[in-house]
């Protein structure tokens, strides 16, 4: 039976720190931070508006963590910048791996799809601009259920569209949140460690399978799966 798996795609598939180049016009040398702050708060935005059930597509919170951004490192910016900021991040590139990755996968072994917090439009933007959408069968978004991750929900929803079970799914992802998150629900989770620096945090969950990049990921994950 095929393997089922679920790649998350901001900071997964995605780079979410790929604008760099354009922020280092726009802020100098404080780009990584005012990427990592932009970061931070759009997924903290998505976590509060979840619990909190006033759900707003993943575009507006990351909209909003702009704004906050700019407050927080005190940058100046026009409106017409923060929109063409916006827009760039509509397209944001993929890992160098990514296409690697996907494309040495084997339909007989694996169904791959990509399911994320962003909607379906905005995750088929980003999955055509980086030549990736190809590879995977579909796109499952949490927007259908007007819920984020880390909510069981989602991952349950996940299931149900790509009709899998939780035995036979892993969800792969460079996000802890979101690993910890398919494992509470009981799926299988590989997380995508890219960076020695990357941290995963010490909770009772650990990941099913831990790799430095996608390159590769079909092989590990049946390693795992006959150990
Ligand atoms: C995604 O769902 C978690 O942002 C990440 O694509």
């Amino acid at each position: 039976m095929a393997i089922t798996l679920a790649f998350d795609v901001y900071g997964t598939l995605i780079n979410t720190h790929g604008l760099l180049t354009q922020l280092e016009e726009l802020v100098d040398d404080k780009a990584q931070s005012f990427s990592n702050t932009w970061r931070e708060k759009q997924l903290e935005y998505s976590f509060r508006r979840g619990l909190m059930k006033r759900y707003l597509p993943f575009s507006e919170c990351t909209r909003s963590a702009l704004e906050y951004a700019c407050k927080l490192h005190r940058v100046d910016m026009s409106t017409e910048q923060k929109s063409q900021l916006l827009s760039l991040y509509a397209e944001l590139p993929a890992f160098q791996d990514t296409l690697y990755g996907l494309a040495a996968l084997s339909h007989k072994q694996f169904r791959p799809y990509a399911f994320s917090n962003g909607t379906e439009a905005a995750v088929r933007k980003l999955l055509q601009a980086s030549g990736t959408e190809q590879y995977l069968l579909d796109i499952v978004s949490v927007d259908d259920l007007k819920s984020f991750k880390p909510d069981p929900a989602v991952y349950d929803y996940f299931l149900q569209r790509s009709a899998s079970d939780k035995e036979q799914s892993w969800l792969i992802s460079s996000n802890p949140f979101d690993v910890i998150g398919a494992l509470n629900f009981g799926m299988k989770a590989a997380w995508v460690k890219r960076s020695e620096a990357a941290l995963f945090d010490d909770w009772e969950a650990k990941p099913t399978l831990v790799v430095d990049s996608l390159e590769h990921i079909g092989e590990k994950i049946l390693q795992e799966s006959v150990v």
